[in-house]
This record gives structure tokens, sequence and C-alpha cells, in this order.
């Protein structure tokens, strides 16, 4: 289970609720796992993936609309976490592991989404709000 409240806020608060969601939807993945209800994964999956990928374009779009300078870079590791994801779901599938599952989301993920807030996600949000006001 991934704390929320541990993970680091950033100044543009829409960002902040949107990680905030992205946690609840990987902590919604633990009992899944539990009870090997394989249905119940691959749904949760496709919204963790979905969320992602619009939690990423979000993010963008507001880089973009400010004329932030880092954006490629952070694009760029966005673009990397994306694919690392489905090329973990995938091992998954081919595998039939929910270890793998376990390792990436509960592990892998927290760790970067703690590290990728309190780096790219908070000099971005900085420049929003220094450009749209918070
Ligand atoms: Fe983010
Ligand atoms: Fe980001």
């Amino acid at each position: 289970m991934i704390d929320s409240t541990k993970l680091p806020k950033v100044a543009f608060g829409e960002m902040n609720d949107v990680h905030n969601e992205e946690v609840v939807l990987i902590n919604g993945l633990e009992s899944l796992l539990h009870d090997n209800d394989i249905t119940g994964i691959e749904n949760q999956l496709d919204r963790i993936f979905q969320h992602t990928i619009e939690h990423f374009q979000n993010e963008q779009r507001h880089m973009q609309e400010v004329g932030f300078p880092a954006y490629i870079m952070h694009k760029t590791e966005h673009d990397r976490v994306l694919n690392e994801m489905q090329l973990t779901v995938m091992d998954w599938r081919t595998r039939k592991d929910n270890e793998i599952l376990n390792t990436y989301f509960f592990s892998t993920i927290p760790a970067w989404l703690a590290q990728h807030i309190a780096s790219m996600d908070t000099i971005t949000a900085q420049f929003i709000c220094m450009h749209k006001g918070c």
C-alpha cells in the first residue's frame, strides 16, 4: 500500500490531486493481486495505465502552455515510464507471476513517483504557478 500523505506536494494543486488519484488506483491493485483475481487485475491495470497517460499528458499540456524550458527532458521521462509500465504488464501476462506487478507497483513506482515529484514535477509546478498563478 502506498501512503499518499508521504508523497511530496507541489505548488500547483491540480497536480497533487492527480498524484493522489494515481495512488488510489495503484492501491486498488493490492487486494486483487492477493486474491489472484485475474480479470480484476487486468481491469485495474487498464485503469492505471489510462490514468498515467492522462496524468502525463496533462502536465505536458501545462508545460507547453507556459513554455517550460525543460519540457523535452520531463516528457522523455514520462515516455520512459509509460514504456516501462507497458513492458512490465506484458512480462506479467507472459509469465503469470504476480510478484512482477507487486514489485513494480509497490516498490519501483512508489520510489520513482516520490523522486519524480520531488524533482521534475516540483520545478514544473513552480514554473506553471509563476505564469498561471496558483
Ligand atoms: Fe506528476
Ligand atoms: Fe511529471
